[in-house]
């Protein structure tokens, strides 16, 4: 039993829980927070002029946006109020922790596959609107779920820039170079047309702007005016008008997420780490994280080929779809990766040596390359990924 001389005190502390969450979980954005410069975590990918500030930063305010019940938050399903409760370490517009993580689910019939969806799909969601009637969150029939990992926004406008012939021509299906990575990029039918995926886990999404729609009807529940190409929801079955998200505020939006400049190389002068970037090449971890791209504005150095890889072991379980079977996932970039733990799909690796530790399969003559180095090589290697 607590001492009653203890009393106030602790009714103090849970004033200071409570002011405490308010504060994490509140909008913390207004329009005097500064906008970082260009070259800063978070801040604008270029020098823009006071119009285009002034959209950036009503885009960065509707990101931070806490919605509201009476503003159509839900679907009736949701997974938080707010873009900024998971995209926001180390700064807003970023990653997220494992406490933000996503959920898929279907069935593969307890790992003898195949793995099938659901009916009502492999979107599970953590919250629902408190004034819908209670509905399974997951299919009873459900034997396998796969979180997902909140990944960081930074960078994405300029991905966005990289066109899918420039994706296609990494592309090497059947292993004709003998490096044991088959990477192929994942085709999604828009309209009738086939697109390169680049965003998302499994690069199941083609357009930033999809993605956007994607996650404002996906996480937050809104709905959006039809664009054509299939992603968000044009209505719902609460009792706000449609589109709940306005065309501006969405335009305000995609304009913020598609400025958000990636993040800069820190600098460090040791000389170790151009040795670690020579290491990264030579032992073919550049096969599928490819230093630089070609966008239409310039190269864009994100470490990646967009591609669907499988580096999981072949008793794998997880959610598959057509043209990103089970275990396969795109290569992330790596750019910013020091700042942004946890790692791989669903976080399972804490620091970045975890993850190039649970690279196997397609990964498998690389990782021997990497077993082969000597320590002071590995710190090297270790030293540029830090410096990325
Ligand atoms: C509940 C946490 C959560 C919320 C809320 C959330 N996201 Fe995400 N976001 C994620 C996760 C997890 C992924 C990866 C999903 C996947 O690929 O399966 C993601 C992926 C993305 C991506 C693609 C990233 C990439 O590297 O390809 C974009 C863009 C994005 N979110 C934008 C938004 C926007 C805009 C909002 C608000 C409308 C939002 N997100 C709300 C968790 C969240
Ligand atoms: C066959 C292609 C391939 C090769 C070769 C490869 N990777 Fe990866 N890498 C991937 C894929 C795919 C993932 C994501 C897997 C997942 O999320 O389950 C990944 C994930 C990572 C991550 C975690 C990134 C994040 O944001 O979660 C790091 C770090 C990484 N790789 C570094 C390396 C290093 C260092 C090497 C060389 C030793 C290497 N990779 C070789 C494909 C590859």
């Amino acid at each position: 039993m607590m001492n009653k001389h203890y009393l106030p005190l602790y009714l103090f502390g849970l004033l200071v829980l409570c002011l405490t969450i308010t504060a994490v979980n509140a909008e913390i954005i207004d329009d005097d927070t500064p906008v970082p410069p260009v070259g800063a975590l978070g801040g604008p990918d270029r020098v823009l002029d006071a119009a285009e500030l002034e959209q950036w930063i009503r885009g960065r305010r509707v990101f931070d946006r806490d919605w509201q019940l009476s503003e159509g938050l839900g679907t009736p399903d949701l997974n938080a109020d707010s873009c900024r409760s998971c995209h926001q370490k180390p700064v807003i517009g970023a990653g997220g922790g494992l406490d933000v993580n996503v959920t898929r689910f279907g069935f593969d019939n307890e790992g003898a596959g195949p793995f099938e969806d659901l009916p009502g799909g492999p979107v599970a969601s953590k919250l629902r609107r408190p004034d819908t009637p209670g509905r399974e969150d997951a299919d009873p029939m459900a034997d396998i779920f796969e979180q997902r990992q909140t990944p960081s926004i930074l960078g994405l406008g300029l991905i966005d820039t990289i066109s899918d012939a420039e994706v296609l021509s990494h592309e090497d299906p059947n292993d004709n170079n003998g490096d044991g990575c088959r990477g192929t990029a994942h085709m999604i039918d828009i309209a009738g047309v086939l697109e390169v995926g680049k965003f998302g886990w499994k690069a199941q999404v083609p357009k930033l702007s999809d993605f956007l729609r994607d996650a404002s009807t996906g996480e937050v529940g809104l709905t959006l005016v039809d664009d054509g190409r299939g992603f968000g929801a044009m209505s719902d079955n609460d009792n706000v008008a449609d589109p709940e998200f306005s065309p501006d505020d969405f335009a305000d939006m995609l304009f913020y997420c598609a400025h958000l400049g990636y993040p800069q190389r820190a600098g460090n002068p040791d000389p170790q780490v151009a040795v670690g970037e020579e290491i990264f090449t030579a032992i073919g971890c550049a096969i599928c994280h490819i230093p630089e791209m070609q966008g239409s504005e310039g190269p864009v150095p994100l470490y990646s080929d967009l591609l669907v890889h499988d580096i999981h072991p072949d008793d794998f379980r997880g959610v598959g779809e057509a043209g990103a079977p089970v275990g396969f996932f795109k290569t992330p970039p790596l750019w910013g990766i020091s700042g942004t733990p946890p790692y791989l799909h669903d976080g399972r690796a804490t620091t970045i040596e975890d993850a190039i530790l649970m690279h196997e399969d397609e990964a498998d003559l690389v990782m021997r390359a990497y077993f082969a180095l000597t320590d002071s090589e590995r710190e090297a290697l270790m030293l540029f990924l830090f410096d990325l």
